[in-house]
């Protein structure tokens, strides 16, 4: 493979642009290799990689314990159904729930962050009984239906509707209009976490009364930490800022070190409302992912992960350039929504906040 690409690279560039179905807009650019932060291309160019794989490549390319737990990994075992316990799975459950509240102990595991929401949006329809969600106007959640029903401004406008109903946005960091407190009869809307568009940290006051208020109405919390995850914010997870809790955590990005891996932890009783078979994924949860010690809690600490931003601080967040315009920042976005109910109480009528199943032309999409 490395003969070919030296030989015939600008072919393989080609054949990637021209068999590609176009979904991306493509650089002119054969990355052949990468090394913690730099990449090199076909040509031998040395690159900062400023991309970081959108969030996934958190802990460098090639990163040699990666490299050497999927090495071994590998050669041991790498297919194996959730029907077949293995200790690599076994091992994985146990360091992540280790580095979590003792609340969020069971974990579904899959392969990406879109299907991480997936999984917590069925699993809160499971648990509640109820159908409808709330979710963050400028929230980012995933490009498959159910994520995509709970993102805000979706680029493809209507291309793609009927998306899953209802669901209701409603404004970040709005404590007002947070939980239709004072807005009649139950009607919640608690306002949620700022999802991918701009880099918004929540106000402590906001997701704390969010926690509060989905528990008064007996909702979920479900706190979707794909991007933010992982050391990204100066805690191992940006709900630890907050002192909360949610009833459901999706993850995904770097939870894998760069091999495809995600994961909606939940509350026991919110995973026992899933009856059996009620959620599956084949490759979800093999143990190719997850070699063993992986996650090694011991290197986010030994390794002072997060120590930067909280040295920071909350500013740091946003974006390494406080000039960018707020919508331009990607990195320690997230979002989160609730599972709410709309066979018991009438949803809220400020027109702003619904979204109808016609297009809205004014939402714009993911970026
Ligand atoms: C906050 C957030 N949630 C969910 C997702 C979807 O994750 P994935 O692209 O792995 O499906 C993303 C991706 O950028 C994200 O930023």
């Amino acid at each position: 493979m490395e003969r070919a690409v030296k030989e015939d690279w600008r072919a393989l560039l080609e054949a990637e642009k021209a068999l590609d179905t176009g979904v991306y807009t493509k650089h002119d650019l054969l990355i052949v290799r990468g090394q913690g932060a730099k990449v090199w291309d076909a040509e031998g160019n040395e690159y900062i990689d400023c991309v970081g794989g959108y969030g996934v490549a958190n802990l460098g390319h090639s990163n040699p314990e990666v490299v050497e737990a999927v090495k071994r990994q590998a050669e041991t075992l790498m297919a194996m159904p959730q029907t077949l316990p293995t200790p690599m799975r076994g091992e994985f459950y146990r360091a992540l729930t280790a580095i979590l509240p003792p609340e969020l102990n069971r974990v579904f595991p899959v392969n990406s962050g879109t299907e991480a929401n997936e999984a917590a949006l069925k699993f809160a329809r499971a648990h509640t009984g109820r159908k409808k969600f709330v979710a963050a106007m400028r929230g980012f959640s995933g490009r498959t239906m159910g994520s995509l029903s709970v993102t805000w401004e979706p680029s493809t406008g209507s291309l793609f509707l009927p998306l899953v109903e209802p669901v209701e946005f409603v404004p970040y960091n709005d404590v007002e209009a947070k939980a239709g407190r004072g807005r009649g009869d139950g009607g919640g809307d608690p306002g949620a976490v700022q999802g991918e568009g701009g880099v918004r940290p929540a106000t402590l006051e906001f997701l704390q009364a969010a926690r509060e208020i989905t528990q008064e109405k007996g909702a979920l919390l479900i706190l979707d930490e794909i991007q933010t995850g992982m050391g990204r914010t100066g805690k191992r997870f940006a709900f630890e800022h907050y002192g909360i809790v949610p009833d459901i955590l999706t993850l995904a990005k770097a939870l894998g070190g760069g091999v495809p891996l995600g994961a909606a932890v939940m509350r026991e009783e919110v995973a026992r409302s899933m009856p059996k078979g009620g959620h599956g994924t084949p490759s979800g949860g093999t143990p190719w992912p997850w070699p063993p010690g992986w996650p090694p809690s011991a290197t986010w600490s030994a390794r002072g992960f997060g120590k930067g931003p909280r040295s920071l601080g909350p500013g740091s967040w946003r974006s390494s350039r406080p000039s960018l315009p707020p919508r331009s920042g990607r990195c320690g976005a997230w979002a989160s929504w609730w599972a709410w109910s709309s066979r018991k109480r009438p949803p809220p009528t400020s027109p702003s906040w619904r979204r109808s199943t016609a297009s809205s032309p004014s939402r714009r999409g993911p970026r």
